[in-house]
Protein backbone atom coordinates (compact mmCIF):
# COMPACT_ATOMS: atom_id res chain seq x y z
CA UNK A 1 0.00 0.00 0.00
CA UNK A 2 2.72 3.17 0.42
CA UNK A 3 4.50 1.39 -2.69
CA UNK A 4 1.06 2.29 -4.57
CA UNK A 5 0.52 5.53 -2.46
CA UNK A 6 3.99 6.83 -3.55
CA UNK A 7 4.56 5.58 -6.59
CA UNK A 8 7.92 3.88 -5.53
CA UNK A 9 7.94 0.59 -7.00
CA UNK A 10 9.58 -2.57 -4.55
CA UNK A 11 9.82 -5.90 -4.16
CA UNK A 12 8.99 -6.05 -0.53
CA UNK A 13 7.85 -9.91 1.03
CA UNK A 14 8.20 -12.45 3.91
CA UNK A 15 11.35 -14.17 4.68
CA UNK A 16 11.12 -16.64 7.17
CA UNK A 17 14.57 -17.34 8.98
CA UNK A 18 15.20 -20.86 11.09
CA UNK A 19 15.33 -20.20 15.35
CA UNK A 20 18.76 -20.57 14.98
CA UNK A 21 19.94 -18.94 11.96
CA UNK A 22 18.89 -15.36 12.01
CA UNK A 23 22.67 -14.13 10.95
CA UNK A 24 22.88 -16.78 8.04
CA UNK A 25 19.46 -16.14 6.74
CA UNK A 26 19.86 -12.11 6.69
CA UNK A 27 23.44 -12.33 5.52
CA UNK A 28 22.23 -13.94 2.53
CA UNK A 29 19.48 -11.42 1.59
CA UNK A 30 21.81 -8.43 1.66
CA UNK A 31 24.70 -11.04 -0.06
CA UNK A 32 22.41 -11.56 -2.87
CA UNK A 33 21.64 -7.51 -3.17
CA UNK A 34 18.41 -6.89 -0.50
CA UNK A 35 18.80 -3.36 0.47
CA UNK A 36 16.41 -2.97 3.76
CA UNK A 37 14.95 -5.29 6.43
CA UNK A 38 12.13 -5.32 8.82
CA UNK A 39 13.16 -8.00 11.95
CA UNK A 40 10.12 -9.45 13.94
CA UNK A 41 10.17 -11.44 16.88
CA UNK A 42 11.90 -12.93 17.87
CA UNK A 43 15.21 -11.85 16.68
CA UNK A 44 15.35 -7.86 17.15
CA UNK A 45 17.89 -8.33 20.20
CA UNK A 46 20.00 -11.05 17.55
CA UNK A 47 19.40 -8.13 14.79
CA UNK A 48 20.80 -5.59 17.25
CA UNK A 49 24.13 -7.48 17.89
CA UNK A 50 25.02 -8.32 14.55
CA UNK A 51 24.43 -4.26 12.92
CA UNK A 52 27.38 -2.65 12.28
CA UNK A 53 26.03 0.61 13.75
CA UNK A 54 22.57 2.16 15.22
CA UNK A 55 20.24 4.80 15.96
CA UNK A 56 19.90 6.17 19.36
CA UNK A 57 16.53 4.31 20.12
CA UNK A 58 17.70 0.86 18.73
CA UNK A 59 20.36 1.48 21.01
CA UNK A 60 18.40 2.22 24.36
CA UNK A 61 15.99 -0.97 23.38
CA UNK A 62 19.03 -3.07 22.97
CA UNK A 63 16.68 -4.39 19.81
CA UNK A 64 16.14 -3.30 16.17
CA UNK A 65 13.50 -3.80 13.85
CA UNK A 66 15.08 -1.96 10.46
CA UNK A 67 17.73 -2.79 9.32
CA UNK A 68 19.45 -0.67 6.38
CA UNK A 69 22.64 -1.54 3.81
CA UNK A 70 24.91 0.99 2.62
CA UNK A 71 28.21 -0.48 1.27
CA UNK A 72 28.41 -3.50 2.89
CA UNK A 73 27.41 -1.75 6.34
CA UNK A 74 23.95 -2.10 8.22
CA UNK A 75 22.38 0.08 10.37
CA UNK A 76 19.65 -0.67 12.72
CA UNK A 77 16.83 1.33 13.59
CA UNK A 78 14.15 0.56 15.75
CA UNK A 79 10.51 2.15 14.88
CA UNK A 80 8.60 0.85 16.98
CA UNK A 81 8.53 3.41 19.51
CA UNK A 82 8.10 6.43 16.76
CA UNK A 83 5.35 4.24 15.66
CA UNK A 84 3.18 4.03 18.89
CA UNK A 85 3.67 7.55 19.54
CA UNK A 86 2.81 8.93 15.91
CA UNK A 87 -0.45 6.39 16.21
CA UNK A 88 -1.39 8.37 19.39
CA UNK A 89 -0.60 11.74 18.29
CA UNK A 90 -1.08 12.00 14.72
CA UNK A 91 -3.86 8.89 14.18
CA UNK A 92 -5.78 9.17 17.29
CA UNK A 93 -4.92 12.75 17.86
CA UNK A 94 -4.26 12.71 21.36
CA UNK A 95 -1.43 14.81 22.86
CA UNK A 96 1.10 13.41 25.66
CA UNK A 97 2.54 16.23 26.95
CA UNK A 98 2.28 16.78 30.56
CA UNK A 99 0.08 13.27 30.81
CA UNK A 100 0.40 10.41 33.22
CA UNK A 101 1.17 7.64 31.50
CA UNK A 102 0.98 3.70 33.20
CA UNK A 103 3.25 1.24 30.73
CA UNK A 104 2.48 -2.56 31.63
CA UNK A 105 5.65 -4.54 30.93
CA UNK A 106 9.22 -4.02 31.25
CA UNK A 107 10.46 -6.66 27.92
CA UNK A 108 12.00 -6.10 24.89
CA UNK A 109 8.79 -4.48 23.87
CA UNK A 110 8.29 -1.79 26.71
CA UNK A 111 11.98 -1.16 25.80
CA UNK A 112 11.60 -0.29 22.36
CA UNK A 113 9.03 2.45 22.86
CA UNK A 114 10.37 4.62 26.13
CA UNK A 115 12.77 6.56 24.52
CA UNK A 116 10.16 8.13 21.82
CA UNK A 117 7.64 8.24 24.64
CA UNK A 118 9.60 10.03 26.99
CA UNK A 119 10.41 12.27 23.78
CA UNK A 120 6.38 13.20 23.70
CA UNK A 121 7.03 15.16 27.16
CA UNK A 122 4.67 13.46 29.27
CA UNK A 123 4.99 14.45 33.29
CA UNK A 124 5.78 10.80 34.33
CA UNK A 125 5.73 7.51 33.12
CA UNK A 126 4.87 4.86 35.72
CA UNK A 127 6.58 1.38 34.46
CA UNK A 128 4.49 -2.07 36.27
CA UNK A 129 5.37 -4.87 35.98
CA UNK A 130 4.37 -8.20 37.03
CA UNK A 131 8.44 -8.55 37.90
CA UNK A 132 8.93 -5.75 39.43
CA UNK A 133 12.70 -6.12 39.71
CA UNK A 134 12.87 -6.05 35.29
CA UNK A 135 11.05 -2.47 35.81
CA UNK A 136 13.67 -1.00 38.00
CA UNK A 137 16.35 -2.30 35.82
CA UNK A 138 14.71 -0.94 32.73
CA UNK A 139 14.89 3.02 34.96
CA UNK A 140 18.18 2.17 36.19
CA UNK A 141 19.27 1.72 32.78
CA UNK A 142 17.34 4.73 31.02
CA UNK A 143 18.28 7.13 34.00
CA UNK A 144 15.30 9.72 33.58
CA UNK A 145 13.72 11.98 36.43
CA UNK A 146 10.02 11.27 34.99
CA UNK A 147 10.52 7.63 34.77
CA UNK A 148 8.48 5.07 37.88
CA UNK A 149 8.90 1.26 38.80
CA UNK A 150 6.37 -0.40 40.06
CA UNK A 151 4.66 -3.80 40.69
CA UNK A 152 2.01 -4.29 38.59
CA UNK A 153 -0.85 -6.01 40.77
CA UNK A 154 0.13 -3.28 43.91
CA UNK A 155 -0.18 -0.20 42.06
CA UNK A 156 -0.59 2.42 44.43
CA UNK A 157 -1.36 5.14 42.30
CA UNK A 158 -5.49 6.02 41.12
CA UNK A 159 -5.95 6.08 37.50
CA UNK A 160 -3.80 7.56 34.51
CA UNK A 161 -4.13 9.52 31.48
CA UNK A 162 -2.94 6.68 29.23
CA UNK A 163 -2.31 3.10 29.87
CA UNK A 164 0.09 1.16 27.69
CA UNK A 165 -0.37 -2.70 28.13
CA UNK A 166 3.16 -3.58 26.28
CA UNK A 167 3.11 -7.63 28.01
CA UNK A 168 3.26 -10.18 25.85
CA UNK A 169 0.38 -11.72 27.78
CA UNK A 170 -2.29 -10.98 24.55
CA UNK A 171 -0.45 -13.47 22.48
CA UNK A 172 -1.82 -16.40 24.14
CA UNK A 173 -5.13 -14.69 25.39
CA UNK A 174 -4.11 -13.59 28.89
CA UNK A 175 -3.91 -10.00 30.10
CA UNK A 176 -1.67 -8.52 32.90
CA UNK A 177 -3.34 -7.95 36.49
CA UNK A 178 -3.30 -4.42 37.32
CA UNK A 179 -6.41 -3.10 39.51
CA UNK A 180 -9.43 -1.53 37.25
CA UNK A 181 -9.04 1.95 39.09
CA UNK A 182 -5.76 2.51 37.15
CA UNK A 183 -7.39 2.83 34.37
CA UNK A 184 -11.13 4.46 34.77
CA UNK A 185 -11.42 7.09 32.50
CA UNK A 186 -8.09 6.27 30.58
CA UNK A 187 -7.25 5.86 26.98
CA UNK A 188 -6.20 2.77 26.79
CA UNK A 189 -3.76 1.33 24.41
CA UNK A 190 -2.44 -2.43 23.22
CA UNK A 191 0.40 -2.76 21.79
CA UNK A 192 -0.78 -6.23 20.01
CA UNK A 193 -4.00 -5.98 17.34
CA UNK A 194 -6.66 -7.75 15.97
CA UNK A 195 -7.79 -10.89 18.76
CA UNK A 196 -4.60 -10.76 21.12
CA UNK A 197 -5.74 -7.73 22.00
CA UNK A 198 -9.26 -8.37 22.75
CA UNK A 199 -8.39 -9.31 26.47
CA UNK A 200 -7.47 -5.92 27.82
CA UNK A 201 -8.92 -3.77 25.93
CA UNK A 202 -12.79 -5.85 26.75
CA UNK A 203 -11.77 -5.53 30.15
CA UNK A 204 -10.71 -1.81 30.30
CA UNK A 205 -14.02 -0.68 28.70
CA UNK A 206 -16.07 -2.81 30.83
CA UNK A 207 -14.14 -1.18 33.66
CA UNK A 208 -14.59 2.25 33.25
CA UNK A 209 -11.67 2.88 30.34
CA UNK A 210 -12.90 5.80 27.82
CA UNK A 211 -11.53 4.63 24.83
CA UNK A 212 -9.56 1.32 24.66
CA UNK A 213 -7.70 0.77 20.79
CA UNK A 214 -5.08 -1.96 19.67
CA UNK A 215 -1.83 -1.51 18.41
CA UNK A 216 -2.67 -2.25 14.18
CA UNK A 217 -1.88 1.77 14.14
CA UNK A 218 1.62 1.15 15.78
CA UNK A 219 1.94 -1.76 13.68
CA UNK A 220 1.42 0.72 10.44
CA UNK A 221 3.19 3.72 11.63
CA UNK A 222 6.39 1.78 12.71
CA UNK A 223 6.30 0.39 8.81
CA UNK A 224 5.69 3.80 7.78
CA UNK A 225 8.75 5.35 9.66
CA UNK A 226 10.94 1.92 8.03
CA UNK A 227 9.56 2.79 4.36
CA UNK A 228 10.97 6.46 5.55
CA UNK A 229 14.54 5.02 6.19
CA UNK A 230 14.48 2.95 3.31
CA UNK A 231 13.20 5.12 0.63
CA UNK A 232 13.68 8.70 2.10
CA UNK A 233 9.80 9.48 1.80
CA UNK A 234 6.90 9.34 4.61
CA UNK A 235 3.79 7.47 3.59
CA UNK A 236 0.68 8.49 5.00
CA UNK A 237 0.03 6.09 7.35
CA UNK A 238 -3.82 7.16 8.26
CA UNK A 239 -4.76 5.94 4.69
CA UNK A 240 -3.00 2.46 5.47
CA UNK A 241 -4.65 2.12 8.72
CA UNK A 242 -8.23 3.55 7.39
CA UNK A 243 -8.10 0.38 4.56
CA UNK A 244 -6.72 -1.96 7.10
CA UNK A 245 -9.57 -1.57 9.71
CA UNK A 246 -12.11 -1.54 6.95
CA UNK A 247 -10.92 -5.06 5.58
CA UNK A 248 -11.36 -6.36 9.16
CA UNK A 249 -15.03 -5.06 9.59
P1 LIG B 1 8.59 -8.94 24.68
O1 LIG B 1 9.88 -8.84 23.91
O2 LIG B 1 7.39 -9.28 23.85
O3 LIG B 1 8.36 -7.77 25.56
P2 LIG B 1 9.53 -10.44 26.96
O4 LIG B 1 10.84 -9.74 26.99
O5 LIG B 1 9.47 -11.92 27.22
O6 LIG B 1 8.77 -10.25 25.58
O7 LIG B 1 8.57 -9.68 27.99
C1 LIG B 1 7.24 -10.05 28.18
C2 LIG B 1 6.60 -9.06 29.14
O8 LIG B 1 5.22 -9.38 29.31
C3 LIG B 1 7.22 -9.08 30.53
O9 LIG B 1 7.08 -7.79 31.09
C4 LIG B 1 6.32 -10.08 31.24
O10 LIG B 1 6.31 -9.95 32.65
P3 LIG B 1 7.47 -10.62 33.54
O11 LIG B 1 8.69 -9.76 33.36
O12 LIG B 1 6.94 -10.61 34.90
O13 LIG B 1 7.65 -12.02 32.97
C5 LIG B 1 4.98 -9.68 30.67
N1 LIG B 1 3.97 -10.75 30.74
C6 LIG B 1 3.88 -11.86 29.97
N2 LIG B 1 2.80 -12.59 30.29
C7 LIG B 1 2.19 -11.92 31.29
C8 LIG B 1 0.99 -12.16 32.06
N3 LIG B 1 0.23 -13.22 31.84
N4 LIG B 1 0.67 -11.26 33.01
C9 LIG B 1 1.44 -10.17 33.23
N5 LIG B 1 2.56 -9.88 32.55
C10 LIG B 1 2.93 -10.75 31.58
Amino acid sequence: MFSQQTGIELEYEALLAPLDGFVRTVAAFFEAGGSGVNVTLPFKEAAFDWVTSCDEYAGAAGAVNTIVASDRAYRGYNTDGIGLVNDLIVNLGYSLAEKRILVLGAGGAVRGILGPLLGASPACIVIANRTRSRAQELIDRLEDPRLRACDAEHLDEASFDVVINGTSAGLVGAMPKVPARAIVGSLVYDMVYGANAKPFCGWALANGASAAVDGLGMLVEQAAEAFRLFHGVRPEGAAVLRRLRDEQA
